[in-house]
C-alpha cells in the first residue's frame, strides 16, 4: 500500500511513523508513507497557503490552488483508490472502515487547518470525509496519524501474530476480554482460575462470555449493529 498525506506541518508527523509496527511495516516494504508539504505548491509570491472567506467572518481558509496542483500531480503518477479528508464533520472513524482502507492500494490523505479548505475541493475530489471523534484538533495532522496507524496495522503481514488483529476490540462488534500475565498472585489479587487451568475450550468459553459482558456494560450500542 501506498499513503500520500498533504500537509501544511509533515514535521508533526516524522514521530508517529518512525517507531514500532508503523515504522515495522514500512521496513518490510508493506506500506510506503509519503509526505508532502502544500506550501510547496504554493504559486503565490509569499507562499501563502490561505486567504479570507468570501462572505467576511473570523478565521482563514485553505486555497484551492496548492491542493488541487498537488493532487493532481499524485494523480498523473498512480490511481488513487480514495482522496480522504480529515475534518472534525466527516463520518466517525470505526473499525469497519479500517478494514476496508487496509485492503486499498493507494490512499490520499489530506489533513485541514485553519477554518479548512474550499469547499470546492470537498465537492469535486475528496472521496471520504472522516472525523476521528466528536472533538476539534488544531489540524488534521494528528487524525491522520491515527487513522494511518489503524489501517496499517490491518495490512497482513504489517502483526507479527496475524490472528492478534481478529481479536482486537471492535472486530465482530465486540470489546474484548481482560488479559492477564504473570504472577497468578499479586498483593491478593488473583488471575481468574480458569486461566491457569490449561482447559482451552473452557478459556475460550470465558473469553467469550466477558467479551459479551464488558460490550453489555460499556458499549451497548455495538450490540444494536
Ligand atoms: N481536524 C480537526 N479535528 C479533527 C477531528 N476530530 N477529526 C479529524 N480531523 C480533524
Amino acid at each position: 500500500m501506498r499513503i500520500d498525506i498533504l500537509t501544511l506541518l509533515p514535521e508533526l508527523l516524522d514521530g508517529p511513523f518512525s517507531a514500532s509496527i508503523l515504522k515495522r511495516a514500512q521496513d518490510k516494504g508493506l506500506v510506503e508513507i509519503k509526505m508532502h508539504n502544500i506550501r510547496d505548491y504554493s504559486t503565490d509570491k509569499h507562499k501563502n497557503v490561505d486567504d479570507y472567506q468570501y462572505g467576511g467572518g473570523a478565521g482563514m481558509v485553505m486555497s484551492i490552488e496548492p491542493i488541487v496542483a498537488l493532487i493532481e500531480k499524485l494523480q498523473k503518477e498512480r490511481t488513487y483508490d480514495e482522496l480522504i479528508y480529515m475534518t472534525p464533520d466527516g463520518k466517525v472513524l470505526e473499525q469497519n472502515v479500517c478494514n476496508e482502507l487496509s485492503l486499498k492500494k493507494n490512499l490520499i490523505i489530506l489533513c485541514g487547518h485553519y477554518k479548512g479548505i474550499d469547499e470546492r475541493i470537498r465537492e469535486h475530489l475528496i472521496t471520504k470525509e472522516i472525523s476521528i471523534g466528536s472533538y476539534v484538533l488544531s489540524g488534521g495532522e494528528l487524525a491522520a496519524a491515527v487513522l494511518t496507524d489503524a489501517l496499517v496495522r490491518l495490512i497482513p503481514g504489517v502483526l507479527n501474530n496475524e490472528t492478534s488483529a481478529l481479536t482486537d476490540s471492535f472486530q465482530d462488534n465486540l470489546l474484548s476480554p481482560p488479559v492477564y500475565t504473570r504472577p497468578p498472585e499479586f498483593r491478593g489479587w488473583k488471575v481468574p482460575e480458569v486461566l491457569l487451568s490449561g482447559n482451552f475450550p473452557e478459556i475460550e468459553k470465558w473469553r467469550e462470555k466477558k467479551a459479551f459482558e464488558r460490550t453489555v456494560q460499556r458499549r451497548p450500542d455495538l450490540l444494536d449493529e
